[in-house]
């Protein structure tokens, strides 16, 4: 077997999805090519999906996307065959599943996919351990067993002390984790996950995305991951599939998807991707210009802000842990008093909002304009790396992305 072949877990060929009476007369001659809306019209059958064809890498982050009614659920149900396909081969791993009888098809299932969907589907009544161990249950796993293994991805999904709750007493978001928790209970291969952060508010949701990346750069799972939010999809993707009445219109990475859009459909798409949604603070991050070091004397910082000809500084600490900001007139004032300061007093050390480098620019608009000062970047052990001016957000979501050169 080649290298490449090897690596291919999921291989789809001319598959359709027709619903309706009596779906394979769309496939006559004069109907087959007709569109989604005039197939409709004559026969009173809907494409669901139309000759897709598609590989999919193992332990690949694949996104599909597309409007509502394109065909991502039906592509995504048609991959564990929660619905039957119409024509056309699903090979996963050279099993083709669209042959298999029933039998074949449910331990195919329980040893293959974990499932997440859009509204978490968990069982009000059994707690999160009992959640989370459920598809074990099934297999008929030991007790003992599936509930070492569920508590382990608790964890995974940050979980741990909230075995006992029932998911009615979780939010949102912690009980799509639960969700997760027990899709990856079952050690699945393949990750099925249908919009299954849309229910979430914006910043819980931006959350659980970080978390997924994170988890999946440890469990390495192929993931198909269905969303038609352009922004999660650049951001979670190693490739996305853009659907559009049930054919393929583009396959690729984001960075292709972005930069070559296939067709008006993709461009209108694409359009969302704001440089404010994409960049990244620590892409337009700058040197702070005066740093202040906490043990030196009001004298010598004042000293150093001069020669800059800056008004302020910003202050760290032996460890470069970043902890405020100090003005000069602060620190004129200081010398001005009768008592003599050794070094800074951390309480004339004004606090700031910070952020990370990864943050994206839009997040910093709200940030902007309450901070009186360039934004702070700092690293996950708060240590300073730079700072953003407000002139530097502006340049970056102008027209010409920020390029002054
Ligand atoms: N059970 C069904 N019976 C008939 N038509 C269906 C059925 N399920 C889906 N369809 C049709 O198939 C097409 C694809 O639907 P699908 O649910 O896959 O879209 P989607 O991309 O997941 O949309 P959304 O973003 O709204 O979830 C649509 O035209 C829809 O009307
Ligand atoms: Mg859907």
């Amino acid at each position: 077997m080649e290298e490449e072949e090897k690596n291919t877990e999921i291989v789809i060929k001319n598959l359709w999805k027709i619903y309706g009476k009596d779906p394979k007369r769309v496939f006559q001659t004069d109907l087959r090519d007709k569109s989604k809306e005039e197939i409709q019209n004559k026969t009173g059958c809907i494409i669901g999906l139309r000759d897709i064809n598609l590989e999919i890498k193992k332990g690949e982050f694949y996104i599909l996307m597309g409007l509502s009614g394109s065909g991502k659920s039906t592509l995504i149900r048609a991959l564990i065959r929660l619905i039957k396909s119409t024509k056309g081969s699903i090979e996963i791993n050279g099993n083709d599943i669209t042959k298999m009888n029933a039998e074949q098809l449910m331990k195919f299932r329980r040893k293959t996919y974990g499932m997440v969907f859009q509204h978490y589907g968990l069982l009000p009544h059994m707690s999160v351990l009992d959640n989370a161990a459920f598809g074990l249950k099934i297999k008929g796993i030991s007790k003992e067993e599936r509930y070492k293994k569920a508590q382990e991805v608790l964890e995974t999904v940050g979980l741990k002390g909230w075995e006992d709750y029932h998911p009615t007493s979780l939010s949102g978001g912690m009980q799509q984790r639960v969700g997760l928790a027990r899709a990856l209970a079952n050690e699945p291969e393949i990750l099925l996950m249908d919009e299954p952060f849309s229910g979430l508010d914006p910043l819980i949701r931006r959350k659980m995305q970080d978390e997924l990346v994170e988890i999946q750069s440890r469990l390495q799972k192929t993931i198909i991951f269905v969303t038609h939010d352009l922004h999660e999809a650049l951001k979670l993707g190693d490739r996305i599939a853009i659907l559009r009445n049930g054919e393929v219109v583009q396959i690729g990475t984001p960075e292709d998807i972005v930069s070559n859009p296939a067709d008006e459909y993709v461009s209108e798409f694409v359009q969302d991707a704001s440089p404010a949604k994409v960049l990244t603070a620590g892409s337009i991050m700058s040197d702070v210009p005066v740093i202040t070091y906490a043990w030196e004397g009001p004298r010598t910082a004042l000293t150093l802000m001069k020669k800059e000809k800056k008004k302020l500084g910003y202050v760290v600490d032996k460890k470069q842990t970043f902890l405020g900001i100090m003005t000069a007139k602060e620190l004129e004032r200081l010398l001005s008093l009768e008592e003599k300061f050794k070094t800074i007093p951390l309480t004339s050390i004004e606090k700031v909002e910070s952020v990370h480098p990864d943050v994206i620019i839009e997040e910093l608009f709200t940030i902007a304009p309450k901070n009186h000062y360039a934004i702070p970047v700092v690293d996950e052990k708060d240590r300073l790396l730079g700072i953003i001016t407000n002139e530097s957000i502006f340049d970056s979501i102008s027209v010409d992305g920020g390029n002054n050169d």
